[in-house]
């Protein structure tokens, strides 16, 4: 390895060398067992004598640090004691309080969750049932790279994917786009991201749902943008509740996050006409449309549309794997340009190799049988859970109706359960539910109500019976 090494007092060069190898050895830099650069070479990049680096070799040597081996060199000996190293605690700089308040409420999802036997988490598809084998294969040839030519490309991504996306929604989702309306994004969350770069001015307001998605809140109010809950009924968010001088409109229409529900046409056809009549902008947030189970798909906003107030957001990370980071907006003309150059400003573009592996999965027609095979899965997985909730908790709880997605929801009849604590209780014998608490907005109507999103993209179907009669023992 490259140790860094540097050189200031005069006279001292051994002593230097010899501390500054401690250092990268007690705080765990250099592991145990890692060769240390050959005295002789070190030297020379150090530009002193191979006496000195010798020197503090010897007196590491010595101290048991370092133990030379015969043939395979000066190698790093086991550490007494390490001592972990950090950025300095006590720095002058400080972030903007704007994004001192957004570190703490942000989840950052550094710890992997721990794996419960009866696994009810939302938003999470099931790994297990990514093609592994056919994705690797695409990857390996993109990874070829014999023709590729050099440079940066496109910020609105690699057009066979641009294309193989606009057909793919025009098909299942009617969506008006030709591949020059598609920009590929590093998720939905990075589309949330432009659009608002682009659409919000600081101190304006977007209108999202309440109860709804943080993190598509959160981005709104990173870019200093002022977010108004509004409120959500059976037919989706209120349209009577918006606030007049809402610039943009954030909604989930085909399967309200976290509610489940599904935005009724009329209330459709009121909101284009609102955003119409207030000129204003709506973000629909497709996110896992592909798992319709029962009733006739309702238009996109985005293809009710007849002035070019959507912006349509589609993600992979449902149907594919939230890792991949692929996801899309189909913008309008008159906004096109400015995502482009929100997107270059922001990282330049996506990972072209993933991007084509994917153009070519879609082309292939294996993106669709994949869909086809996922639908029967996770709809035998929400039948069971339907049937289960239904049987063991019926009596508690009113079941939300929804017919799209990877999770339902339910609210609880006694309203003043304390829903945290049941989902604590249920953890404890293996049970992971989210409560619908912490998607609501603080401080806006509605209050927060007591209810739980149950996904079933993670559990397995022959789990599912018993995984709902632990959390019904769980109620008081
Ligand atoms: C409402 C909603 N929108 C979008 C996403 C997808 O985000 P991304 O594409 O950034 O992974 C999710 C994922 O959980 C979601 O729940």
């Amino acid at each position: 390895v490259d140790v860094h090494v540097s050189l200031s007092r005069v006279g001292q060069l051994a002593a230097d060398v010899y501390q500054q190898l401690k250092e990268a050895i007690l705080d765990g830099r250099l592991a145990a067992g890692e060769r240390v650069p050959a005295s002789r070479e070190l030297a020379r990049r150090l530009a002193v004598s191979r006496n000195t680096v010798l020197d503090a070799y010897q007196r590491l040597t010595a101290e048991g640090f370092l133990v030379g081996r015969v043939g395979s060199g000066t190698i790093v000996a086991a550490p007494l004691e390490l001592r972990p190293r950090r950025a300095l605690d006590r720095s002058a700089l400080a972030p903007r309080p704007l994004w001192r308040a957004l570190a703490r409420a942000v989840d950052v999802g550094s710890a992997p969750r721990a794996t419960v036997a009866y696994d009810f988490q939302i938003g999470a598809p099931d790994p297990a049932l990514f093609p592994w084998d056919e994705w690797r294969r695409r990857v390996a040839r993109e990874l070829h790279g014999r023709r590729r030519v050099g440079g940066y490309p496109d910020a609105a991504g690699d057009p066979r994917l641009r294309a193989a996306i606009a057909r793919h929604i025009g098909l299942s989702r009617s969506v008006r786009a030709g591949a020059d309306d598609v920009l590929v994004t590093s998720g939905a969350q990075q589309a949330f991201d432009l659009v608002g770069r682009v659409l919000l001015a600081p101190g304006q307001v977007v209108a999202v749902e309440n109860p709804g998605y943080p993190p598509a809140r959160q981005a709104f109010l990173a870019l200093g943008a002022e977010v108004a809950g509004v409120r959500v009924d059976a037919q989706g968010i209120e349209v009577d509740a918006l606030p007049e001088r809402a610039r943009l409109v954030y909604t989930t229409p085909s399967h309200q996050f976290p509610l489940g529900t599904a935005m009724s046409l009329a209330r459709r056809l009121a909101l284009l006409d609102w955003a119409d009549r207030h000129g204003a902008a709506i973000l629909e947030d497709d996110y896992d449309s592909e798992f319709r189970f029962d009733g006739r798909p309702l238009e996109p906003l985005q293809s009710l549309d007849r002035h070019g107030r959507v912006l349509y957001v589609g993600t992979f990370s449902k149907v594919l794997l939230p890792t991949l980071r692929l996801g899309f907006v189909v913008a309008p003309p008159s906004l096109m340009p400015s995502l482009l150059a929100a997107r270059r400003l922001a990282d330049s573009h996506g990972p072209l190799e993933l991007a084509r592996a994917l153009a070519a999965f879609i082309d292939d027609g294996l993106f669709a049988r994949h869909v086809r095979r996922l639908l029967r899965v996770y709809r035998e997985r929400r039948q069971r859970l339907l049937a289960a909730v239904e049987r063991e908790l019926g009596a508690a709880v009113v079941a939300l109706p929804s017919s799209a997605g990877l999770h339902t929801s339910v609210w609880f009849r006694d309203r003043a359960l304390d829903v945290a604590q049941v989902a604590a209780r249920a953890l404890a014998v293996g049970v992971r539910v989210e409560p619908l608490r912490p998607y609501f907005c603080d401080g806006a109507r509605p209050r927060p109500r007591a209810g739980l999103a149950l996904g079933y993209g993670l559990i397995a179907a022959d789990r599912i019976d018993e995984g709902i009669r632990r959390l019904a023992r769980c109620l008081p």
